[in-house]
């Protein structure tokens, strides 16, 4: 079902106690946020998981910021998406652009990935997103749906229910240059007709489309007013609780 959603992707940051605090601190202030239907996801790194989850407002969607695309077995340094579950995990982001960029990610393992996911009942929070080279030649809308056909559309119907998908443009990823709430809604509205024509316009309607790339307290507001954009995935602005829980409360 379309949600509101706010996701902080912690990224490599916090020692482990700095992500504790930083957790205990979202909760304490999202507790005084009563009467907020928006679904906040954080994204610490691995070796936080546990221990936050422990401390956490139990509604907070723990999530990890990768997985492996096996099951288990001789794979040294990977994390499987059961291990992230036995952890408390209820949401993983897949094929964000650093993994991409850096990892080498390909649409072919990312497939891999949401798989295991939904068999181990997470959510997959399915990143897109163009460079600059790419808009700048107009062949952003291609490259997004081809993006989202390679990875997602193996997809039954029942399955592709459980996607939540980012649209986080790579020129507005840490860059703070965020994209314009117009360029955001033209391609989330682009997204949402390609997810139509796969699996049908209630389908599509139904599935949450968060904005990334830039997304903080003073833009947010204008961003999330838009109707295709659901919500944000929140990268530097999600290390300072205050930050994040005003970024909660934009809509
Ligand atoms: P940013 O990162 O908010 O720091 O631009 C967003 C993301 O990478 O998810």
């Amino acid at each position: 079902m379309r949600k509101k959603i706010v996701a902080g992707n912690w990224k490599m940051n916090t020692s482990l106690q700095e992500g504790v605090d930083l957790a205990k601190g979202v909760s304490l202030l999202l507790k005084k946020l009563s009467g907020n239907e928006v679904v906040v996801a954080i994204s610490p790194p691995y070796t936080h998981l546990y221990e936050i989850n422990k401390v956490i407002n139990p509604n907070i969607l723990l999530t990890a910021q990768n997985c492996s695309y096996e099951e288990k077995g001789a794979y040294t340094g990977e994390v499987s998406p059961q291990m992230l579950k036995s952890a408390n995990c209820k949401a993983i982001i897949i094929g964000h652009s650093e993994r991409r960029k850096y990892f080498y990610e390909t649409n072919s393992n990312l497939t891999k990935k949401i798989n295991l996911c939904l068999s181990n009942d997470l959510i997959p929070i399915y990143c897109c997103g163009e460079e600059l080279k790419e808009r700048k030649k107009n062949n952003h809308f291609n490259i997004i749906e081809k993006q989202i056909n390679e990875a997602l559309f193996h997809l039954s119907n029942e399955e592709f229910k459980k996607i939540v998908i980012a649209y986080e443009p790579v020129w507005a990823i840490g860059t703070g240059v965020t994209a314009s709430p117009e360029q955001a809604q033209e391609m989330h509205a682009f997204i949402r007709n390609v997810l139509g024509k796969q699996y049908g316009t209630d389908a599509a309607n139904s599935t949450s489309i968060l904005y990334g790339g830039s997304c903080k307290a003073d833009n947010a507001t204008s961003l999330f007013a838009k109707p295709d954009v659901d919500g944000g995935l929140i990268g530097g602005a999600a290390l300072k609780a205050k930050d994040f829980v005003e970024i909660v409360n934009s809509f």
